[in-house]
């Protein structure tokens, strides 16, 4: 864009002066300005990951081929999975897509100027970053090769025990008969001991009667129990509970997968592991209520450090952590960090898109904002991530918001034209 030369060269002085004025560095991470929305524009564009196609128990080796995408939202148009760690209280969750018919892109106008893009950004890294889990062992953390510098502070470990579990009942929403064109329906609801199209997975497969475990590949998938921590043989769903620190557990929807082969609706999958579809497509809307209270006795990998975020489907089904090319993860297929703590027992929650963009076949384009939201240490705090077009859109809302089984065009468009912190995309 061109501005007048002096006119711009002092707004980036000003933005400047107030990045450093306003921006804290914290055990290696920028933290700028609380707010309560963070917006994503312009997502999306044509590229390449590498998909895994086949996993072999005998050379423990994993083969790829590349895949292209384009078009608006892509790779986040596919399938994403939705994952939580503790310590986090998850009171509500819930999906929506557009009502049939509908043509929901709405373009959001936002205010300039409030967010610190003139800060050097920090990439973390990946929350995901590899740990091997074998049975009765605690996880092998491995340095994913993404930002190295950043290590002492996301350092990343993943913890390893999780889950939750879940269930799912056939039960559908097909509520969309009372929906008017424009509005979104929902599709997927959790709240404590009811669920909806979600299933509860962890990563403890061969322990408890789902999955598979193998000296290759660790523990796979698995049906998480209603404690939220331990495995089950079959879907169940998640209890009133509040999860420790270093315990991970993950929803998908209740529709299955088919065959696990490459060419099949789920792509290539891990066999003998319990496989659902995630949440596809460039229009959807993600609706959360949770606590993420303090855990300040907290050890291990990821000590009193919560989050939620969205992956590609394709990792968990594959291998969520461990060898790196036994997932698309590092080829840049898609992580979205919706809510995520970067230090031990620090108060505020970074977004942050690892994916290809601006650097395509990588995980470490994408970008994020250096704004924050406070974390609901002693209150559940609900939120949105709303999908839409190539804008995402994630926001607080107010406490007292109560979602039901449609909500209409309007909501939405308030929420997506909320004067919002941007996020500085590669
Ligand atoms: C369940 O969710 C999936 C993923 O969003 C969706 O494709 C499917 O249509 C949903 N099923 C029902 C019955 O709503
Ligand atoms: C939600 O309620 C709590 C007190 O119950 C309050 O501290 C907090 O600011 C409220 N948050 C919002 C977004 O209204």
């Amino acid at each position: 864009m061109l501005f007048l030369t002096s006119v711009f060269t002092s707004i980036a002085a000003l933005l400047v002066q107030r990045a450093q004025a306003d921006c804290q560095l914290v055990g290696g991470n920028y933290y700028c300005s609380e707010t309560t929305a963070v917006a994503y524009e312009n997502i999306g564009y044509s590229g390449s990951y590498s998909d895994v196609t086949n996993m072999d128990e005998s050379s423990c080796k994993c083969s790829q081929e590349s895949v292209s995408f384009s078009g608006s939202m892509s790779p986040l148009d596919e399938e994403l999975s939705v994952h939580f760690r503790g310590p986090i209280k998850l009171s509500q969750f819930a999906v929506y897509y557009p009502a049939s018919g509908s043509s929901s892109t709405k373009k959001a106008k936002r205010d300039e100027g409030e967010s610190c893009e003139t800060v050097q950004h920090v990439h973390h890294m990946h929350k995901r970053a590899a740990a091997v889990t074998y049975v009765e062992t605690t996880a092998t953390v491995y340095a994913d090769g993404s930002n190295a510098e950043a290590a002492s502070t996301n350092a990343a470990t993943s913890s390893t025990k999780a889950a939750p579990s879940s269930s799912s009942s056939s039960s559908s929403s097909s509520s969309s008969s009372s929906a008017a064109a424009g509005d979104w329906v929902r599709t997927s609801y959790y709240k404590p001991g009811s669920a909806t199209n979600v299933t509860f997975l962890n990563t403890l497969g061969g322990t408890a009667g789902s999955g598979t475990w193998s000296t290759c590949f660790g523990n796979s998938l698995s049906y998480c129990a209603s404690d939220g921590s331990s495995a089950a043989g079959s879907a169940e769903i998640l209890d009133d509970v509040t999860l420790e620190s270093n315990t991970e557990f993950m929803v998908m929807s209740s529709s299955e997968c088919g065959d696990s082969s490459a060419s099949g609706d789920c792509g290539y999958y891990r066999s003998d592991i319990p496989a659902f579809h995630g949440f596809g497509g460039a229009d959807k809307i993600f609706f959360f209520e949770f606590q993420m209270p303090s855990d300040s006795s907290a050890s291990g990998t990821n000590p009193d450090m919560p989050a939620i975020w969205l992956l590609n489907a394709k990792i968990p089904r594959t291998l969520q952590y461990g060898d790196s090319s036994c997932s698309c993860w590092s080829t840049g297929c898609g992580e979205l960090d919706l809510f995520e703590i970067l230090s031990q027992g620090s108060d505020k929650l970074i977004s942050h898109l690892h994916d290809g963009q601006g650097n395509n076949g990588n995980a470490q384009g994408g970008g994020g904002s250096q704004d924050y939201f406070a974390r609901p240490v002693d209150d559940t705090m609900s939120a949105v991530a709303v999908f839409s077009g190539s804008t995402i859109m994630i926001a607080q809302l107010d406490n007292s918001t109560t979602l039901g089984s449609t909500i209409s065009e309007s909501t939405v468009s308030s929420w997506l034209s909320q004067s919002a912190s941007d996020a500085t995309i590669a």
